[in-house]
């Protein structure tokens, strides 16, 4: 990380409410590290993760199971990051930016989430973010729920093969359809919820923060959690 990133880094994380930082050794390592580096196996872990999720991207192939496929979209978002990763982000449908592209996340919103994702010393790298859909609503509508329902045993599959120790829903719409609720966002966020495996916490959609950026605080908060939940064995 150059000078101007740190300086952007420490803003944004000030943005977020972070009070000051630590030059201590010991705050940057967490609990069971030196028995996890021990035990690290010499061949990479990703390899079958990645050739699972591989074979999922095949059965989708070029899908016109939904009615998306003929409204416009140009390419299917299936996920992007690391195959084993301990966190994953899970948005709702890819935007224009992610339809052309052909990754979720990168365009403004993405950015955004880049930098929650750095708010806890982490890189895009080393999480794993997909949708609950994988093709672009048009006009950037909310999925309908046959969309949904077509869709989201596909990314039942993701979150099986990669098993994250934690799951960030980002968004009421994200967190509404897995948790299968209308609760609103605002009460479902706070809290810790089991979800196939893995811990499941309900934070802002990086889209909202940038319209409501006073609620950047809240979602701080949901980031820390996120942080002490991968840091307990
Ligand atoms: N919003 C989402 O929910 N997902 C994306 O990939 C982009 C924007």
């Amino acid at each position: 990380m150059d000078r101007d990133q740190l300086t952007e880094h420490l803003k944004f994380a000030a943005e977020l409410g972070v009070a000051g930082v630590s030059r201590d050794a010991a705050w940057r390592t967490r609990p069971g590290d030196a028995e996890a580096n021990l035990a690290a196996p010499t061949i990479p872990l990703s390899r079958n993760a990645a050739e699972a999720l591989s074979a999922v991207r095949a059965d989708i192939g070029d899908c016109t199971r939904c009615k998306l496929h003929a409204q416009g979209r140009t390419q299917i978002v299936f996920g992007v990051g690391n195959p084993d990763a301990a966190l994953m982000f899970v948005g709702e449908a890819p935007g224009a930016d992610e339809d052309i592209q052909g990754f979720p996340f990168v365009g403004r919103a993405g950015q955004l989430l880049t930098k929650i994702i750095e708010a806890i010393d982490l890189k895009r790298e080393d999480v794993y973010i997909a949708n609950v859909i994988k093709c672009r609503p048009p006009g950037n509508r909310n999925p309908d729920p046959d969309e949904v329902e077509t869709c989201e045993p596909f990314l039942f599959r993701q979150i099986d093969i990669i098993k994250p120790k934690v799951i960030v829903a980002l968004g009421k719409f994200a967190a509404q359809t897995l948790l299968r609720t209308l609760d609103p966002i605002s009460r479902l966020r706070g809290r810790v919820y089991d979800y196939r495996g893995a811990k499941l916490i309900p934070t802002f959609h990086p889209a909202y923060l940038l319209r409501n950026p006073s609620s950047k605080r809240e979602v701080w908060e949901d980031m820390k959690l996120v942080r002490k939940l991968l840091a307990q064995n």
